[in-house]
């Protein structure tokens, strides 16, 4: 499995109701995927935690990435994992600036410049990519 913690900026015009279809969508989506985690959202910012099969959870993240309700995305951390940390929730949901959090700046300060993000992501595509052509199997 792989777990993915990322940072976004939601959209200027978010609205309440926008943020609970995000919700929806994740909690119809994500259960037959596999994928579990945790959206937190305040102060104009997103961040979310992915978990699940490789396949399945970059491929949600890619979409994700493509959202229009948020941009800016920043990888934060992403590992490979032998176990959940939120297997309870098809994703779980706390409204609160993420920086209210003990350790999120420095976290945040933590991970690579942007360029070197942009890298990332592109990598990631291509792992897409290449899992999407290979065979139709999820490691985890
Ligand atoms: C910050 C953020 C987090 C999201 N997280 C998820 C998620 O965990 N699962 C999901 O299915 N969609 C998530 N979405 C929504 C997807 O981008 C996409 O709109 C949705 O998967 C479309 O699902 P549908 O085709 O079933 O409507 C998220 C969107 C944003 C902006």
């Amino acid at each position: 499995m792989l777990r993915i913690l990322y940072f976004s900026q939601s959209s200027r015009d978010i609205t309440d109701a926008q943020v609970r279809d995000i919700l929806e969508s994740s909690r119809r989506n994500n259960p037959s995927l596999g994928i579990t985690g945790v959206l937190i959202h305040g102060g104009g910012m997103f961040m979310q935690v992915l978990e699940g099969p490789e396949r399945s959870t970059l491929r949600q993240y890619v979409k994700i990435l493509d959202d229009k309700r948020h941009g800016d995305c920043q990888i934060i951390h992403i590992s490979p994992t032998q176990e959940r940390i939120f297997q309870k929730f098809s994703m779980g949901v706390i409204q609160s600036d993420p920086f209210q959090f003990q350790h999120i700046a420095a976290l945040r300060e933590q991970r690579f410049e942007s360029v070197q993000a942009k890298m990332f992501t592109d990598t990631m595509r291509e792992f897409l990519a290449k899992l999407s052509a290979g065979p139709q199997h999820d490691a985890g």
